[in-house]
């Protein structure tokens, strides 16, 4: 995990969204210089300041499209990047149904543009955002990297092909590295409160609406169903700490300078929660109540998601190290925070003399 003693420049895509804007401070922490692309899509420019807070240092950032090929070459021909962290990308199940072609445009496109832009500045190095969505219903639990892939929904198919796309670029060429990384269930919140998940709208996931439940904002968790084979027939995930998984970027990036090829990391604990369980744990670690009934499966749910997490031990030398009070405690730490201060302002970017919001600017 010790950069090199020049430390190099690493371009992360997506660097203002949820686990983007972590791993941005984890990278700065580590003396690496970071540049960020964001549209702003699914953010807002307002979390740079924290980010940059944190890390004690000025972000340069530039608000576009991963999808614009002449942007990429501008921010690429202005820093001298030696590896990207690709985060940048659509990640809602549902939409991904209704919009399908969005989906495979920004995840597919998104990642090819990018790929040809790296290629073309001489820069053949990414650490890839993939889900462990792209197992679909495993049948084995924990999970090892080298399951069969049936992603069942046009969001995890398009990360099964970004993955694939990845994984051939690298067969095409031996300069080529990429890792991809398979998240299992991102959660909590850095431990100062001031970044974490600021879902747009109602939230999907369960750690997010437990936070808006406990904190008044909604009046009670509906748990998707209680018939699943599992002990308490909830479903059953792999929480991570979002500060373990922006150390694991840390981690695959270093690896990546110091190697060429294509590897594929699953991220998780190994350790499975029921929603039962989650709803106990977020109670008890924030001494709130969380108020939940219990209603139908939803559709696309699997019953459990496991990971076997081997492999990020041997060649990334990580593992989950906080438990999932420390993520209810982040958590809800975040939300209080969040919802105490002002409500977003609109996305527009914030004007800056000395910072680049444009490829123009
Ligand atoms: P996020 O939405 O918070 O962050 C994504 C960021 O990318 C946002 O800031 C958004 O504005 C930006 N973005 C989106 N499209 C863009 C585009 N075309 N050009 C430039 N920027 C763009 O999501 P996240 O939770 O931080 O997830 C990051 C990545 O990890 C995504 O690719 C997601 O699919 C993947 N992932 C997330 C989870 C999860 O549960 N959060 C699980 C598995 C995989
Ligand atoms: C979901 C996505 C997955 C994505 C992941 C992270 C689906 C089918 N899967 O995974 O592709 O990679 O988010 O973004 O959408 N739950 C409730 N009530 C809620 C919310 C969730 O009971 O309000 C339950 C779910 O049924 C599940 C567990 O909590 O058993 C976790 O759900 P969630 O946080 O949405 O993650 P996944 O379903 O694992």
């Amino acid at each position: 995990m010790t950069p090199p003693r020049a430390a190099p420049c690493v371009l992360v895509t997506g660097g203002l969204g949820y686990i983007g804007s972590h791993t941005v401070v984890a990278l700065a922490g580590h003396g690496y210089r970071v540049v960020v692309v964001d549209d702003l899509s699914n953010s807002s420019i307002d979390v740079l300041a924290p980010v940059e807070a944190l890390c004690g240092t000025s972000v340069a950032t530039y608000c576009g499209d991963v999808r614009d090929r002449e942007f990429l070459a501008t921010v690429l021909g202005r820093n001298p990047v030696a590896c990207a962290v690709h985060f940048a990308g659509l990640k809602a199940v549902g939409d991904s149904v209704r919009m399908p072609l969005e989906y495979y445009d920004v995840n597919v496109n998104g990642t090819l543009t990018l790929a040809r832009a790296l290629e073309a500045a001489g820069v053949r190095r990414v650490v890839f955002s993939s889900s462990a969505t792209v197992y679909g219903d495993p049948a084995v639990a924990p999970t090892p990297e080298t399951h069969p892939l049936a992603p069942a929904n046009p969001y995890g198919r398009s990360k099964r092909d970004a993955e694939e796309l990845l994984a051939d670029l690298c067969a095409s060429d031996p300069r080529w590295g990429a890792i991809s990384l398979r998240y299992f269930n991102p959660a909590g919140a850095h431990p100062s409160g001031t970044i974490g998940e600021r879902p747009q709208g109602v939230p999907n996931n369960l750690v997010p609406y437990i936070a808006q439940v406990a904190n008044g904002e909604r009046p009670a968790l509906r748990v998707f169903g209680d018939d699943y084979p599992t002990p308490d027939g909830t479903g059953v995930r792999d929480y991570v700490h979002v500060m373990d998984l922006a150390s694991a970027h840390v981690a695959a990036v270093a690896r990546m300078l110091s190697r060429p090829g294509n590897e594929v990391i699953n991220l998780g604990s190994g350790r499975g929660y029921s929603v039962l369980e989650v709803i106990r744990a977020y109670e008890h670690a924030n001494d709130v109540r969380v108020p939940y009934e219990i209603v139908p499966r939803r559709s696309g749910d699997v019953p459990r998601y496991l990971a076997d997490a081997t492999l990020a031990g041997q060649l990334l030398d990580w593992r989950a190290t906080r438990g999932i009070d420390e993520m209810c405690r982040d958590a809800a730490r975040f939300q209080r925070m969040h919802v105490q201060r002002a409500p977003r302002p609109a996305r527009t970017p914030a004007s800056s003399p000395n910072r680049a919001l444009s490829p123009a600017s």
